[in-house]
């Protein structure tokens, strides 16, 4: 480890803690030694972190598929929820080249609902300048996710493209991300936001409260589908005979499988018909986070941050998530900001 620190990390920090899977009961606030870095990875002390769904299954451990993925059998693999950051570095392991401390950095790491945590080197870039800490930690996985989904759709100006989610942590992101491609944009959301993802420069909005976005005379040449869990059936009328539709996810009632097998099944009907059917499992690289920062200095795409919670809030924060109350992103700011 590089000794060249600013001030020196203390031994201990500030972090939510949680030894097993259930609801936002779990958490709980407590002083922890400091994550131990590896040579590759970068100390991180943390400014903010971001909440999104993924915190929200790594929390609870449903669908239960994921457990045998390696997110832990019995319990979280990580004590520490909390994976988005933004914060400035600490500490740098001996192979680290692209980060010195004091640097200010976002990107992904492991427990960021802490003081200080452990990130990759190649999972972080330079913070965006123009961006506040609060607002950088809203990008990392929810931004990342909704570029790697358009890109997998292979948007492109004039389209049409339907975001199915578009008020939420990724499809914020989408909509603004596919605007800056060129393309004609309806975002399906809650009545209580339309007008955001409006703001967000969506040319439509659909109410899913009211009206199947699958059901109109629109066929879209795109279709982002981040949630609802809507039928590959549904989703293949509304796509024009060559469209692309990506997968990125959509919360159901199956404990299991969590609706995936929805996900599993569209790649392998996809090859028998002219529509492509994909499923996007996003990747974390710090070449995306690059090119968001292009897109944010520029004033094309901006976070759109809803509330701003202290860490001891962590649990209120997430149960404001579980109840849809979110417009976009919730961020947490850690106690010595
Ligand atoms: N594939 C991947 O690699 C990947 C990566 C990241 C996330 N994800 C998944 O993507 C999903 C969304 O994540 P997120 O962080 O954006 O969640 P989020 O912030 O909770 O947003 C959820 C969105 O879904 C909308 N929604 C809720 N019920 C709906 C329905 N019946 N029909 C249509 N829209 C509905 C919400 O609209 P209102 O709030 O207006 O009701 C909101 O826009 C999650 O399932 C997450 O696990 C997948």
């Amino acid at each position: 480890m590089n000794t060249n620190h600013h001030t020196d990390p203390p031994a201990t920090m500030r972090a939510v803690v949680q030894d097993r899977y259930g609801t936002s009961d779990t958490w709980h606030l407590t002083d922890i030694d400091l994550p131990r870095i590896e040579p590759h990875e970068v100390l991180v002390r943390v400014h903010a972190a971001g909440l999104d769904r993924g915190t929200w299954h790594e929390m609870t451990g449903r669908p239960y598929l994921m457990r045998l993925m390696g997110f832990g059998l019995r319990a979280p693999k990580h004590r520490v929820p909390g994976r988005a950051v933004a914060g400035t570095v600490a500490a740098v392991g001996a192979d680290v080249t692209r980060f010195t401390v004091g640097d200010e950095v976002f990107g992904v790491s492991r427990g960021a609902f802490a003081e200080y945590a452990a990130a990759r080197e190649d999972k972080l870039a330079p913070k965006p300048s123009t961006l506040s800490f609060e607002q950088a930690a809203a990008v990392p996985i929810s931004a990342t996710t909704a570029l790697q989904g358009l890109t997998l759709g292979h948007v492109d100006a004039n389209q049409r493209v339907l975001v199915i989610g578009a008020s939420g942590g990724v499809g914020s992101y989408a909509v603004q991300l596919a605007k800056t491609f060129g393309a004609q944009v309806t975002g399906v959301c809650s009545a209580s936001k339309a007008d955001l993802v409006r703001s967000l420069g969506a040319d439509h909005t659909i109410d899913y409260a009211t009206t199947d976005p699958t059901d109109g005379p629109t066929r879209y040449d795109l279709i982002v589908d981040i949630a609802g869990n809507a039928p590959l059936r549904r989703l293949r009328r509304a796509l024009t005979p060559t469209g692309n539709l990506v997968i990125v996810g959509g919360e159901s009632k199956g404990n299991v499988t969590g609706g995936f097998g929805r996900s599993l099944r569209a790649p392998l009907l996809s090859i028998f018909v002219r529509q492509r059917l994909t499923m996007l499992a996003s990747t974390e690289h710090h070449a995306d986070l690059l090119t968001l920062t292009a897109l944010i200095d520029a004033g094309e795409v901006t976070p759109s941050v809803d509330a701003i919670d202290p860490l001891d809030h962590a649990a209120h924060a997430m149960r404001r998530l579980e109840a849809g109350s979110v417009r976009g992103k919730t961020v947490i700011v850690m106690p010595h900001g």
